[in-house]
C-alpha cells in the first residue's frame, strides 16, 4: 500500500518511522511519504492560510496550495478535471481528518486496508477552504473522518492513529495474524482481560479458570468477560451485536447482565431497581 500525508508539520509524522509501522516501511510492505504543504506555495512567505469570508475567529487554509499538493501527490492535474472514462487506475482515497467527519472505526480501518492508495490531508486552524473538497472529488474518493467527539489542534495526531490502525492490518505487518482476530472491536465487543506470570502478585490471584488447562472453559470465560466489560463500558456496542446464534450459557451470561435476546438482538431489560409498588 502507498500512503501520502500532506501537512504543514511533516515532523509531526516522525513516529511513523518507529515500531511496527517503521518496520513495515523498511520491509517494503508500506510505502509512506510525508509532504510539506508549504512546498506547494508560490509566495515568498509560503502562506497557507487567510482570514475567513463571513468573518469569525481563526484562519482558513487557502485552496490553491492544497490543490497543487494533492495533484502532485496523486499525479493528476490541478487545473483539468479528470477526463471522462480515463480512470484506469482506481482513485486514491483522500482522508481528511476532521471532527466534522464520519467516525473512524475498526470497520473503516478494515475497509481502508483494502485500498491501494491513501492520501491524508492534515488541516490546521479552522479547516481547509471547502472548495478543495469539491475539486478533490474529481480525482479522489473523499472521506472526511473523525477520531471521536473532541477537537484536536490539527489532523496530524489523527493521522498517526489512523495510519497505525490501517497499517497493522496489512498482510505481514503484525507477526502473528491471530492476534488481530482476538482483539477489541474485531468482533464488535471489547477484549477480555489478560494476565501473565506470576500467578499470585501482591496478594492478587489470576482467575483460577485460566490455570485449569480446560480450553473450552477458558474460551467461555473469556467470552463472558467480553460481554461483562462491553455491557459495563460500552453498552452502545451491544445494540449492534448479533446475538441470534448464542449458545444457552451465553444467553444466561447476558441475562445476568440484564440483557434479553429478542429477535436476535440484545435488549436491555428495563431497570426495576428502586421501583415502588
Ligand atoms: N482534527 C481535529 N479534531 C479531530 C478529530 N476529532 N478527529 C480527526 N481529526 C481531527
Amino acid at each position: 500500500m502507498r500512503i501520502d500525508v500532506v501537512s504543514i508539520f511533516p515532523e509531526y509524522l516522525a513516529p511513523l518511522e518507529l515500531s511496527l509501522i517503521g518496520k513495515a516501511r523498511q520491509d517494503g510492505l508500506l510505502d509512506l511519504r510525508v509532504h510539506d504543504l508549504r512546498d506547494f506555495t508560490t509566495d515568498r512567505h509560503r502562506t497557507v492560510d487567510d482570514t475567513p469570508y463571513g468573518g469569525g475567529a481563526g484562519m482558513v487554509m487557502k485552496p490553491e496550495p492544497w490543490a497543487q499538493a494533492l495533484a502532485a501527490v496523486a499525479d493528476v492535474s490541478a487545473e483539468q478535471p479528470a477526463a471522462a472514462g480515463s480512470a484506469v487506475a482506481p482513485r486514491p482515497v483522500l482522508i481528511v481528518p476532521s471532527p466534522a467527519g464520519e467516525r473512524f472505526t475498526q470497520a473503516a480501518a478494515q475497509e481502508l486496508a483494502e485500498e491501494d492508495r491513501l492520501v491524508f490531508a492534515c488541516g490546521r486552524y479552522e479547516g481547509i477552504d471547502e472548495r478543495v473538497m469539491e475539486w478533490a472529488q474529481e480525482h479522489f474518493t473523499v472521506r472526511p473522518m473523525s477520531l471521536g467527539d473532541y477537537v484536536l489542534n490539527g489532523g496530524e495526531v489523527a493521522v498517526l492513529a489512523m495510519v497505525e490502525a490501517v497499517g497493522r492490518l496489512l498482510p505481514g505487518v503484525v507477526g502473528n495474524p491471530e492476534s488481530l482476530v482476538e482483539e477489541s472491536h474485531s468482533d464488535g465487543l471489547l477484549e477480555y482481560p489478560v494476565y501473565t506470570k506470576p500467578s499470585s502478585w501482591r496478594d492478587r490471584e489470576v482467575p483460577a479458570v485460566l490455570l485449569s488447562g480446560n480450553h473450552g472453559k477458558i474460551a467461555q470465560w473469556r467470552r463472558h468477560e467480553q460481554y461483562r466489560r462491553t455491557a459495563e463500558r460500552r453498552p452502545d456496542l451491544l445494540a449492534e451485536f448479533d446475538a441470534g446464534k448464542l449458545p444457552r450459557a451465553d444467553r444466561t451470561a447476558f441475562a445476568d447482565l440484564g440483557y434479553d435476546v429478542v429477535d436476535g438482538r440484545l435488549r436491555r431489560r428495563p431497570d426495576t431497581a428502586g421501583e415502588q409498588n
